[in-house]
């Protein structure tokens, strides 16, 4: 573990794409050669997952990787070694995209935080589908689903319901991206003007297709910039459409990064989310499930979110900092 957490760190002296693509390939690598295990120097826990109950989804092992650092589910078997208890891909589009120019992603050691203004680069949903096929962990993983940059709101249903469809029989749970920053206006399908129609063809087609498959729970992304009253209404139309679960929350646009616009993660991101989670859990009680993301550094960041009511924890930028000892020092804390 000492040996990995180091490689990190050296990690951090290069540009943050290279950084990060570099870091994925070399987890992959030393995955497939077995030496994954040796570095990590001890077992680590059991990934177990289970249904809490029929209308709550809760997994024993809480802990997840959120969306965004895996896009295209090319690392899912390395990133499920580490002992997370489950993955979220994506996001990903009916199309290929590129994403927006670069340089594009931004690392700040001082205040532990990235900034990223990537916009759904991904290889398109054909592509992570046949990902998913190919994967041989068994722990459960979560599709976070999105539209293509040029698909208008009016039309963007089409786009999620496309995606649905594709990844709808590989999935644990779905993910419906409407709070990413950095696609234009995607942030207005959280409005009363998209949502509930949104939510309504969403839910029509769970119900359809969990017909010929397994009930695949839905989870819808909000972000952390919302007016309490805004949140409000969103949460109730959630329970309304009897959406399955909330994930509070997505990077934030309130800040004065000098890198320029972007998506702000990690530590300066923690209070805010937090916020925000306790307000959804006061709002939605025990009716539908939240997995929490948005400033997880440390165990204690952890077991925070969890005493707010977070039923499931994902880690991003706290990964990204502090490598898989971040991984180990939260499933110790959890099981002590
Ligand atoms: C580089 C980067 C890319 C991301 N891409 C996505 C994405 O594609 N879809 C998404 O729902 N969230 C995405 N996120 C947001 C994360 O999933 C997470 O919600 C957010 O970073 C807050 O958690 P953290 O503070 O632990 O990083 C991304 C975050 C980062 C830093």
């Amino acid at each position: 573990m000492f040996l990995l957490t180091i490689i990190t760190k050296i990690f951090h002296s290069l540009p943050e794409e290279i950084a990060h693509n570099l870091a994925l390939s070399g987890l992959k690598f030393v995955y497939s050669t077995g030496l994954l295990k040796i570095l990590l120097g001890k077992e680590i826990k059991k990934n177990q997952w289970q249904n809490k109950s029929s209308d709550k989804w809760i997994y024993k092992n809480k802990l997840g990787i959120a969306a965004g650092l895996d896009k295209d589910g090319e690392y899912i078997d390395c990133l499920a070694a580490l002992g997370v208890g489950f993955i979220e891909v994506g996001t990903v589009t009916p199309l290929e995209q590129p994403g927006n120019p670069k340089p594009r992603l931004f690392r700040n050691r001082a205040d532990k935080s990235l900034l990223n203004r990537l916009g759904f680069n991904n290889k398109g949903v054909e592509a992570l589908v046949k990902n998913l096929k190919k994967r041989k962990s068994t722990i459960p993983i979560g599709v976070s689903i999105g539209k293509n940059f040029d698909t208008p709101n009016e039309e963007a249903y089409r786009d999620y319901l496309f995606c649905l469809e594709k990844v709808y029989e590989y999935s644990s749970y779905i993910a419906i991206n409407i709070s990413s920053p950095n696609t234009k206006d995607l942030r207005e399908l959280s409005n009363n003007k998209f949502l509930g129609n949104l939510l309504r063809i969403i839910k029509d087609k769970q119900n359809e297709l969990s017909e010929s498959f397994e009930y695949v729970p839905i989870f819808i992304k909000v972000s952390p910039d919302e007016e309490l009253e805004a949140l409000e209404e969103i949460c109730k139309s959630i329970l309304d459409h009897k959406i399955d679960g909330i994930i509070a929350c997505n990077t934030t646009i309130i800040h004065n990064n000098k890198n320029g616009y972007g998506g702000l993660s990690g530590s300066p991101l923690r209070y805010k989310s937090n916020e925000k989670l306790s307000f959804i859990k006061k709002i939605v009680g025990d009716k539908t499930s939240i997995i929490a993301s948005g400033g997880v550094m440390s165990s204690s960041d952890y077991i925070e979110k969890i005493d707010a009511g977070a039923d499931l924890v994902q880690i991003y930028t706290g990964f990204i900092f502090e490598g898989p000892k971040l991984i180990q020092d939260i499933l110790i804390a959890d099981s002590s």
